[in-house]
């Protein structure tokens, strides 16, 4: 162990002590969310952290967004109660981005509610959003009845999940052991979770390796129950189940990072780093439609902002705006953000079918 500061290592140490090995998604989850040291008790993102989000190429992403929020309002047929939540705000940029771009349009003065669990970040959140009309939520559990839109960027590629590796003809899971301070992996039988996640997978490869994701009903769900009517809007770092399994992904999508490399260890150094893995859009779906979403488009967010941003690229032709222009190539360009991005779209009691972001969606199809 490193010794910088008491929290998610120890914690974890202790767990494995009193009860053998954990499964990835509690070291996971203490190592990101512990509230003494967890990683994301802080803001880590952008030029001073440890990554970059669509979020930190500035506002423009979020003047895209905003527009489509406006078009889901006019889907909705205008109501005068909708509203917008945003869920893994991180420091509050996005949601200021949006309500910025969105005045002096008939949303102007919108409101938003932030589901936010860390109070430390809530903080951050809070100062960010000063002068807005802002509330916040530790889970969606708490929301009120509402009708608008949920929206997130990145969120669902930080959750917790459980690291599955084929024996050629069946799969086993990968547990965390702890032995003098270090963290080492150990493969035992399928947790029941695993065990249902992983139950259509095709035969691959032993040694093949990938991740299951258990903790999306949990947002998807109580979601559901919470909209009366609007939509569900996810960009993320991810893609189909089958592509997540198609053979030459045979190390899986878990990565970390710190100070803006990529590290190889994901035991290392708990609550230090960043720890992520690419979403399962054909499990999101699953999930989501169970609890009462309709799937309306799947794209890549090449696809999506070229529709989202056909306006204001118009509105730039013979004016183009440095500001604005530099960072809309970086998120649109499928070698930059434009292809390792997707955005999904799900809708209650709304039809989405009119949004100018899928309008070009090339993924409607979402293979299992
Ligand atoms: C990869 S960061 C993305 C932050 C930001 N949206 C952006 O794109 O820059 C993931 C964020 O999701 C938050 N998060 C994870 N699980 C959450 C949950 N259940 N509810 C709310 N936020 C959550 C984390 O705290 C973290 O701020």
């Amino acid at each position: 162990m490193h010794g910088k500061s008491p929290g998610p290592e120890e914690r974890i140490a202790a767990e494995v002590a009193a009860g053998g090995p954990v499964g990835f998604d509690r070291f996971m989850e203490i190592a990101l969310y512990d509230p003494d040291g967890g990683y994301y008790t802080a803001d880590r993102i952008g030029k001073h952290g440890d990554f970059f989000t669509n979020v930190s190429l500035g506002p423009v992403y979020g003047e895209v967004l905003a527009g489509q929020f406006l078009e889901m309002w006019e889907a909705l047929g205008r109501p005068g109660d909708f509203t917008l939540v945003e869920q893994g705000a991180n420091d509050g940029r996005l949601a200021r981005d949006v309500l910025a771009a969105l005045a002096g349009s008939p949303l102007d003065g919108l409101g938003i509610i932030l589901i936010e669990p860390c109070d430390a970040l809530r903080a951050v959140q809070a100062q960010t959003l000063a002068g807005r009309r802002a509330r916040w939520v530790r889970s969606p559990d708490d929301l009120p009845e509402l009708c608008g839109a949920h929206f997130s960027n990145e969120l669902f590629d930080a959750l917790p999940v459980r690291v599955v590796r084929s024996t050629g003809d069946g799969w086993t899971e990968r547990f965390v052991g702890c032995r003098d301070g270090g963290f080492f992996w150990v493969d035992g039988p399928l947790s029941g979770e695993a065990a249902v996640l992983t139950a259509g997978f095709p035969v691959r490869p032993a040694g093949f390796t990938t991740e299951v994701c258990a903790r999306y009903e949990a947002i998807v769900g109580p979601l559901a129950e919470k909209f009366r009517s609007g939509f569900l809007l996810a960009v993320d770092y991810g893609m189909s189940g089958e592509s997540l399994l198609a053979a030459h992904r045979r190390e899986g999508t878990l990565r970390c990072y710190a100070a803006h490399r990529m590290e190889s260890d994901p035991l290392a150094e708990p609550g230090h780093r960043d720890i992520t893995a690419h979403v399962n859009f054909s499990q999101l779906a699953r999930d989501a439609g169970r609890a009462g979403w309709r799937l309306e488009k799947f794209a890549d967010q090449h696809h999506f902002l070229v529709g989202a941003a056909t306006r204001m690229l118009l509105e730039m032709d013979g004016a183009p705006d440095p500001k604005r222009l530099g960072p809309l190539k970086a998120l649109l360009h499928p070698e930059n953000m434009g292809r390792q991005f997707h955005a999904i779209l799900f809708s209650k009691n709304a039809d989405g079918s009119s949004l100018s972001g899928f309008r070009h969606a090339r993924d409607a199809d979402l293979p299992a």
